[in-house]
């Protein structure tokens, strides 16, 4: 086995050098506070390898990023979501009987019960669909509290994601709910719920449903970033996967995480309505007076292949749906003028999957406000994955306990001024 040695106060510690499959490697240093009284120090995680995983692989310096071994273009251009959900959570391509049979069992558990309906008319006009998935999610437990059949749980929880995300949206502009439909597959069942009202049929555009398929498949699972972590700490716990679910959509919804794609098109419309120039923008940025949302990324320090796919798919769509969007050539200009200049360079900042997701999504007519949950639609099979994983891990799983560095006030007393009564 390789190892490294560390010294400190005189003595010598020797910490085993784990490698993963790709070749990385880190530094096990989980026996080293009770060998040395050493914890090491690293906020915000950025050096931390958290757990062992086989579901994910990034390469942020070459901009490579695979699900199970499998290049994302490849997957992107070759599979429909539904297979990409049974490979991320199942560790495996599924034979077509089995796709045929998981894509069935995921449309027949789309329907909600019906007393969640109610749920819906509790919020007030306006609140963010963000809030009600996270609600909705957690409630789902209530209605399946058995926990016997975790296969049956996870089918439930990807068919019915889209139905809790278009009910919430229908909600919102006060319209009825429209129910789903089975011979439709998994996006369009979706963009039908969304976008169909009882007084007409709705035929949804097969652009409008492969530009989808490719939006979720390209959002499903991303390793250790913030809301699966999430997912895995609170799993951690041995709370359920609902509960689980819950907590990771909550920490998505946040604008440096999945609420940066509605961001960016605040931003854009922010410049637009100003009438502001790319290289103005660019310099306030530069100045620190703001950030260019939908750029930057913790891992991905080259490109963040994503995007590449999804600024070529932008134009392609567009281009099928007939539209043009200023907004589109705004950020196109924006992408180019950061690219070349030396604050971004400097920095390796370069657009990320939420600087062109989100005028796709416009062009597709979902609203700005809808646009982070496309995003936990998405990622739900990431975070399922990353739950099963740690639930399945060999020798079992312990709960996540970082530990810290005290900088508070040491012991001093607490004088008794009498407030006890008060
Ligand atoms: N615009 C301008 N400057 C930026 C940006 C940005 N979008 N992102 C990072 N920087 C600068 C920082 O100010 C910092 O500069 P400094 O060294 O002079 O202080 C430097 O680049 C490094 O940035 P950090 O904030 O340290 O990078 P970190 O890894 O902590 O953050 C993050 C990554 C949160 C994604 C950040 O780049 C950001 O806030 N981007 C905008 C929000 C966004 O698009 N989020 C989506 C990320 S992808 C996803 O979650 C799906």
């Amino acid at each position: 086995m390789t190892t490294a040695k560390l010294s400190y106060d005189g003595k010598e510690y020797t910490l085993p050098v784990i490698e993963g499959s790709e070749g990385e490697r880190g530094l096990d240093i989980s026996r080293l506070r009770s060998d040395s009284g050493l914890i090491t120090l690293d906020p915000a995680y950025g050096n931390t390898g958290s757990c062992k995983s086989a579901i994910t692989f990034i390469d942020g310096d070459r901009g490579i990023l695979r699900y199970r071994g499998y290049p994302i273009d490849q997957v992107a251009e070759r599979a429909r979501f539904t297979e990409v959900c049974f490979l991320l959570i199942y560790g495996r391509r599924p034979t077509l009987d089995e796709l045929r049979a998981f894509r069935d069992k995921m449309t027949r558990h789309t329907l909600i019960h019906e007393d969640m309906k109610k749920f819906f008319q509790g919020y007030p006009p306006g609140a963010h669909p963000m809030a009600v998935m996270a609600a909705m999610f957690a409630s789902l437990q209530t209605f399946y509290p058995d926990e016997h059949d975790l296969d049956l749980d996870i089918v439930r929880i990807l068919a019915k994601s889209k139905t809790l995300a278009a009910f919430s949206y229908k909600k919102s502009i006060g319209q009825p709910f429209i129910y789903p439909k089975n011979d439709l597959s998994w996006p369009a069942n979706f963009l039908r719920m969304m976008f169909a009202v009882p007084a007409e049929e709705y035929e949804v555009p097969k652009v409008v449903e492969d530009a989808l398929n490719l939006l979720l498949i390209l959002h499903a699972d991303h390793e250790q970033n913030c809301s699966t972590s999430t997912m895995r700490m609170v799993g951690s716990s041995e709370a359920n996967i609902f509960a689980s679910l819950s907590a990771a959509i909550c920490a998505l919804w946040g604008a440096r995480h999945g609420g940066a794609n509605e961001e960016v098109i605040t931003m854009l419309e922010g410049i637009q309505a100003a009438g502001l120039s790319t290289k103005d923008f660019i310099e306030s940025v530069k100045k620190g007076e703001r950030k260019l949302m939908g750029f930057g990324h913790r891992v991905y320090k080259n490109f963040d292949p994503r995007a590449k796919l999804l600024k070529t798919a932008a134009d392609r769509i567009f281009d099928q749906l007939g539209v043009h969007d200023p907004a589109l050539d705004l950020a196109k200009q924006l992408e180019e003028a950061a690219l070349s200049d030396e604050y971004f360079v400097k920095r390796k900042l370069y657009p990320n999957v939420d600087f062109y997701s989100g005028i796709i999504y416009r062009a597709m007519g979902i609203p700005t406000s809808m646009f982070t949950v496309m995003f936990v639609l998405g990622r739900i099979p990431g975070w399922i994955a990353h739950w099963l994983e740690q639930r399945t891990e060999e020798g079992g799983y312990r709960i996540h306990r970082p530990r810290q560095i005290y900088v508070g006030e040491t012991e001093r007393e607490f004088e008794d001024r009498g407030t006890k009564v008060l």
